[in-house]
């Protein structure tokens, strides 16, 4: 399975046609997947015979790429079984790599870090993997038009004015709001002129954006429990105080304790609830927006994948239906093109738009105009529509083959795939005596990555038992092989 992985990854990258010779661009990209955790610690590397018929150089390339790693102590040799990868990066590398995941939960947190830093490090929740089976919440970035995108992206940088080089305005590229706004409508049922959209680097600048200008410390947010860890940790760095709100098959499931306090913002995902899949029910949109509007609360609709809907027509957002001006709406490109390009669109109701414009020009001083222009022009001349309608496609031939899989293996009583209709994953619930996080470790030590279910929940004790498994970025002939070492692992834990 690891070979699945690595031989996918070193395809991808691998170019013959490159200036820099095959041994060392070899040695370069396994150095690589070994610090990025695509070969994790103790992975074997597949034989330098195996490796070289498959990249079609010569095992001698191979050799040369194996020796310099192990020359450097990325991988050693086991006599008669083969290389492998070794827990023991130089340092150099150990310590940048340390600095961007994750701080163990027993490490004590830096002290010169302010309250607010201490928590954002704490919770840290950003996976170092970003590639392969099956990582949550990853598109087949392979599959982005580029070669249309360069020769648009050539047309903006032909003659640029000065405004396409100077600070963006605070609400982004008019074209590119009007695009938007154009599509939101038309696809999301979103109720909005473009002056409503202010363009972010993506939902997360979004949420911040949000918490900055109409939040204050100890401010009461109700989250979705289970909720996307990456907005629960912002709001939590904002020092606001969360209420973990249960979620039930119509989506957020307020009681009677949850209604003794009155919330600033209520923060949810009613298109595809994150990560187990349910659409919130009209009744529940129709009582979230009258609370709302009595109560002065802000609706923060996440709505991150829904242009990949597989079952039924496309949803209406829960802003098409705020009469109030209540909701604030976020999308995201990261889903629809691919994570880099960092482009995501706030829709606010038009009394903020002022606010907001001046708060993204005084917090982030924004720009990138010309990536914004092109996209501007992706839209309007309709590769962004046929993109999606061509990633729906593929993106359902891999989910039902995923299905499939798991169908062949488990008893669906026992394991439930659940949240299928729309996006980028699917979960998958396990007996509630299933330690779902050591079923995570040893995926990753077999080649796969998957997330637990419990740790999106507030109180991972109370939580349920599950997996969070990504299928758009994994190649159809993967899917089988990887599930089926998944599936091995599940087993020995069920
Ligand atoms: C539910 C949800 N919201 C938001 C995001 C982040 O979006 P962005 O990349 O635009 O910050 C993600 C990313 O995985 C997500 O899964």
């Amino acid at each position: 399975m690891l070979t699945l992985i690595l031989s996918d990854y070193l395809l991808q990258h691998f170019d013959k046609q490159s200036k820099v010779p095959c041994n060392r661009q070899l040695y370069q990209l396994l150095r690589h997947a070994i610090l990025e955790h695509v070969l994790p610690v103790d992975a074997k590397l597949p034989s330098s015979r195996d490796l070289a018929t498959e990249l079609q150089i010569s095992r001698n390339t191979v050799l040369y790429a194996y020796e310099q790693l192990l020359a450097e102590g990325y991988v050693a040799g086991r006599s008669g079984s083969g290389t492998f990868v070794t827990d023991t990066v130089p340092d150099a590398v150990a310590l940048k790599s340390k600095l961007v995941t994750a701080v163990p939960k027993d490490e004590p947190i830096a002290p010169m870090l302010s309250q607010r830093g201490q928590q954002l490090v704490k919770y840290a929740g950003a996976a170092p993997q970003q590639w392969g089976a099956f990582v949550p919440g990853v598109p087949d970035v392979t599959q982005f038009p580029h070669r249309t995108w360069s020769r648009l992206q050539n047309k903006v940088w032909q003659n640029p004015l000065p405004t396409t080089l100077t600070y963006a305005h605070g609400g982004g590229h008019l074209p590119l709001r009007v695009a938007l706004a154009e599509h939101l409508k038309m696809a999301r049922s979103v109720d909005c002129v473009p002056e409503q959209v202010v363009i972010t680097t993506g939902i997360h600048q979004s949420i911040d954006l949000c918490m900055r200008l109409l939040g204050d410390p100890g401010d009461l947010a109700w989250v979705e429990d289970p909720c996307y860890w990456g907005a629960r940790n912002l709001l939590r760095a904002s020092g606001l105080n969360i209420r973990p709100v249960r979620v039930d098959a119509e989506g957020l499931c307020p009681d009677a304790e949850d209604f003794k306090a009155v919330p600033r913002f209520i923060f949810v995902s009613p298109s595809h609830q994150y990560p187990l899949g349910m659409v919130m029910s009209l009744a529940r949109r129709r009582l979230l927006l009258e609370y709302a509007k009595q109560h002065g609360c802000w609706i923060i609709e996440d709505d991150y994948d829904s242009e990949f809907r597989y079952v039924g027509r496309p949803l209406a957002s829960l802003q098409g239906l705020d009469h109030a001006n209540r909701v604030l709406y976020m999308g995201t490109f990261s889903k629809t093109l691919f994570p880099g390009l960092r482009l995501g669109y706030l829709v606010l109701p038009l009394a903020l738009v002022k606010p907001f414009v001046v708060g993204m020009e005084e917090l982030h001083r924004a720009g990138n105009v010309p990536v914004q222009a092109t996209l501007a022009e992706f839209m309007a001349q309709g590769f962004f529509t046929s993109h999606i309608r061509h990633m729906r496609t593929l993106y359902a031939a891999r989910l039902s083959l995923l299905q499939e899989a798991i169908a062949q293996r488990f008893d669906p009583k026992v394991v439930k795939p659940t949240g299928s209709d729309a996006g980028l994953h699917l979960a998958l619930k396990l007996p509630a005596h299933c330690d779902d996080v050591a079923i995570v470790r040893a995926a990753a030590q077999a080649g796969v990555a998957v997330r637990p279910l419990s740790s999106y929940y507030h109180d991972a004790s109370q939580a349920e038992r599950g997996l969070v498994l990504g299928y758009a970025c994994v190649q159809e002939p993967h899917i089988a092989p990887a599930f089926d070492v998944l599936a091995g692992v599940i087993e020995r834990y069920l």
